[in-house]
């Protein structure tokens, strides 16, 4: 038997070597190839973000408009995944929704699932980013009984996501501007977050050779948890159970209490020990969209202000280093948008598949890459004689 170092939750285990993002959670820094996340959120825009983290540089404008083309050529899916949809109870969670259909994207695009052909590898992470919004939309429509919307590749990603989401067959649907650049902002915030959970479900799963449409399946099941990705659904609800301002103390009281397993939602973070460059740009993003869209008094918005301050004034957050995370304000914005909570998650999976895919490609470039193989601490029994049923 070896000796293993045991590190539970890989607190201090690097999985990969990697030159897509850098987290500095001393300074609350967050690097996409080496650019500031809040430099990237007020001047850059999604696709551009996508083309960075997939390709390691800014592009030029030729090659800009080249990679939009392409996305776009690819938004929409294959015409017999709409019976995929229709399998599903018409209450499911967008989410379970998602895994099974990008799951099912391998029976539709073979071609794609040759990982051995550096082409088709691009051209599955192109498929992958241009059909996420399509099958996320779908997966809402389906939830709400309204008819799929098809793709629009006249309006830019953003605008087309709220396109396919809200727009019906009867009614014109003009797109506002300033709900599509809150959208894409959003996404931008969630592109990519180097070895979190799910992206590390991602690399493991690939590690063994996997078609990239189920490796993305799994890390959108792994995504779901409420300590990950979940957390932006968690985190409204709660607002909302809260209510107003006044009922603070009492949750936070219930935060603090080792014996209640309640956690205040959107809340503290493995690597950021400061505070979260992202949760920052949020939280000015939510004050802009709620102004810009006339929402005065908004009282979700005012219960978390409200709820930031108190926990950042108490020891218990202080000590243990609790700050907003990125999931704290982004489901106030995506609420006054006219989203579900149920739709959350699916958006920080829409955004988040550009980073997993980028990751991907990284590790398979990689000449060192092998199987992922944990070993484990083994407490069981040590070796013992079978017992015949009868003498149990
Ligand atoms: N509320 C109250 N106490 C907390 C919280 C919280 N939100 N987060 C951590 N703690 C306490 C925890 O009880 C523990 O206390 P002690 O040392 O006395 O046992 C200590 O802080 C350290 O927590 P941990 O669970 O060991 O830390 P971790 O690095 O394993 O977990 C986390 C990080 C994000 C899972 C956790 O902070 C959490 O559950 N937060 C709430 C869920 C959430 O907002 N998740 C979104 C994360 S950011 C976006 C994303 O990843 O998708």
């Amino acid at each position: 038997a070896g000796v293993f170092t045991y590190d539970p939750g890989f607190t201090s285990t690097a999985s990969c070597d990697s030159t897509i993002t850098f987290i500095d959670g001393d300074k609350g820094e967050l690097l996409h190839r080496g650019y500031p996340i809040d430099q990237l959120a007020e001047k850059s825009h999604y696709l551009e973000v996508c083309y960075l983290l997939l390709y390691g540089e800014l592009p030029s404008a030729a090659e800009l408009e080249k990679f939009e083309n392409t996305i776009t050529r690819h938004t929409m899916i294959h015409e017999q995944m709409h019976n995929f949809f229709r399998g599903f109870r018409r209450d499911a969670h967008p989410m379970a929704t998602m895994v099974g259909v990008v799951g099912a994207m391998s029976a539709f695009y073979h071609d794609s699932t040759d990982i051995s052909d550096p082409r088709q590898r691009e051209i599955a992470s192109h498929r992958l980013i241009a059909k996420m919004p399509t099958i996320a939309a779908m997966a809402y429509k389906y939830s709400i009984g309204q008819p799929f919307v098809y793709p629009r590749n006249d309006l830019d990603y953003a605008a087309n996501f709220l396109h396919m989401c809200f727009s019906v067959p009867a009614e014109r649907y003009d797109v506002d501007p300033i709900l599509s650049r809150a959208m894409d902002r959003i996404f931008t915030l969630h592109a990519d977050h180097e070895q979190n959970a799910s992206t590390s479900t991602v690399r493991l799963a690939s590690s063994s050779g996997a078609n990239p449409f189920a490796c993305i399946a799994a890390g959108i099941a792994c995504l779901w948890g409420p300590a990950h990705g979940g957390a932006n659904q968690a985190c409204l609800e709660m607002l909302k159970e809260i209510g107003s301002p006044d009922k603070i103390p009492e949750y936070i009281a219930r935060a603090k209490d080792k014996n209640d397993p309640f956690r205040l939602m959107g809340f503290g973070h493995r690597v950021y020990k400061n505070f979260d460059p992202r949760a920052t740009v949020m939280k000015q993003s939510a004050d802009e969209v709620l102004d810009l869209m006339g929402i005065e008094n908004n009282p979700i918005l005012a219960t978390a202000k409200e709820l930031e301050q108190q926990a950042l004034a108490d020891p218990y957050f202080a000590e243990k280093k609790l700050f907003p995370n990125v999931d704290f304000y982004s489901g106030i914005i995506l609420e006054a948008m006219g989203f579900p909570t149920s739709m959350f998650t699916p958006i920080f999976a829409l955004s988040r598949t550009v980073g997993w895919v980028s990751q991907w490609k990284e590790q398979l470039a990689d000449p060192q890459h092998k199987i992922g193989r944990p070993r484990q601490l083994y407490l069981g029994n040590t070796i013992r004689e079978y017992v015949d049923i009868e003498n149990r």
